[in-house]
């Protein structure tokens, strides 16, 4: 396997560089020693018997002019996105949209990958075709959120901590059975709130333990500590917070031995507070964030899928586009809901006889980020809807 050989062969490093003086895990049954003159030399640990499989997914997921479709809202969420089009939560209905947005004809072009809730991931079509099958046949590589949301996090400034550690092991296998390949746990960051130490420190374990757990079990886990857009404060604030959110996160994913080559990260944007009066162009946003990047993100990872979190489907398009103006060690690109969902959402408007519109224009916005990935997106035709900015004060998902 490419990776477990990369390890056997990888140079003896100092143990304190790699962990910082915390004790290395025991030897157990999957573990590679590095034999050397010494018998005392590093234990290099294996990585997942999955590695090679999880590196390949993720250069799939992370290939030229494709980017993710986040389809994964919560049953709670859904219902909201239903409601504002007047219809009501029910499966029938969350099936009969996400059975639209995996069969627009051709999507794999411009989507290599989509994120399911766990209803969507054993769902079938109202023909009884299942979702899955539908999204390999488009060739486009089926996921899975596998957070169980947020709570309020006790000894914070009002802060929140992500849920689901607890048989995540298990759980992630039975969905890998199901067809999943890869993994989502979004967690968030509140610039207003703090944030405290506390909500970062617990933010970045619990990415590392869930991406341990994900390739463990052959799920490619993609790493999100959301940086909620809320608040006042300006862009240098927000590269400030996500420079100190990224060294922890990158910090604890080694300590827990998660392979580099065999994640994706979903990081949000560098750009002002919402509500910050000082509003920044394409060209600030993609200085800031790859500034970003280029500090804190080692170039083995292979894929950077940027949220959208509630920038309108044009400016999230316009802000990858500036990012990709030149070429970088990872592939840089797009993992949106509502910046891919939100015309298409209002277009279907729950009519049968408007799914075909509905998926055009989903089309549209899925090539528009194509193009914006490729450098290559003009802003040409765009409707004033797909401008309208959709922030949402304490957003969950
Ligand atoms: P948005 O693009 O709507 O911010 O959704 C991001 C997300 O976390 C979905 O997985």
């Amino acid at each position: 396997m490419a990776s477990a050989s990369l390890l056997k062969t990888s140079p003896v490093i100092d143990k304190s560089e790699w962990v910082k003086g915390q004790a290395l895990r025991q030897p157990s049954v999957s573990v590679v020693r590095c034999h050397s003159t010494k018998p005392s030399a590093l234990t290099v640990l294996a990585a997942s018997s999955y590695a090679e499989e999880l590196v390949k997914t993720a250069k799939i997921i992370a290939s030229p002019g494709r980017g993710i479709l986040a389809m994964d809202e919560s049953n709670a969420t859904c219902g909201k996105r239903l409601a504002s089009i007047g219809l009501e939560n029910t499966e029938a209905n969350r099936q009969a949209y996400r059975t639209l947005l995996v069969s627009a004809p051709g999507i794999g072009q411009f989507i290599s990958g989509a994120i399911l809730f766990e209803e969507t991931l054993y769902q079938s079509t109202p023909d009884g075709k299942k979702i899955v099958d539908v999204l390999i046949e488009q060739n486009v590589v089926p996921g899975i959120k596998v957070d169980k949301g947020l709570v309020p996090l006790p000894g914070s400034n009002n802060e929140s901590w992500c849920q689901g550690l607890d048989g995540l092991a298990s759980r992630s296998a039975a969905y890998y059975q199901q067809g999943a390949r890869f993994a989502k746990w979004r967690t968030v960051v509140s610039i207003p709130n703090g944030p405290s130490a506390l909500a970062v420190k617990e933010a970045a374990w619990g990415l590392a333990r869930y991406a341990s757990i994900s390739q463990d079990n052959g799920l490619v886990p993609i790493v999100e500590p959301e940086i909620l857009l809320d608040g006042e404060h300006g862009i240098d604030r927000t590269f400030e917070v996500a420079k100190k959110v990224w060294a922890e996160v990158f910090f604890y994913l080694a300590e827990n031995n998660v392979l580099f080559e065999g994640i994706l990260l979903k990081p949000s944007m560098v750009t002002p507070g919402a509500e910050c009066k000082d509003k920044a162009t394409p060209e600030k946003v993609a200085e800031y964030t790859l500034k970003l990047l280029y500090s804190r993100i080692p170039p083995s990872v292979p894929g950077i899928m940027f949220l959208s979190g509630g920038q309108s489907e044009v400016e999230a398009t316009q802000n990858l586009h500036a990012m990709n103006q030149k070429s970088h060690p990872w592939h840089v690109s797009f993992s949106y809901a509502r910046a891919l969902q939100n015309t298409c959402l209002k277009k279907w408007g729950g009519r049968p006889e408007n799914v075909k519109a509905a998926q055009e224009v989903l089309l549209i916005r899925a090539k528009a980020n194509s193009l914006a990935q490729l450098g290559k997106y003009t802003g040409e035709g765009e409707s004033d809807e797909s401008k309208q900015g959709m922030f949402v004060k304490g957003y969950v998902y």
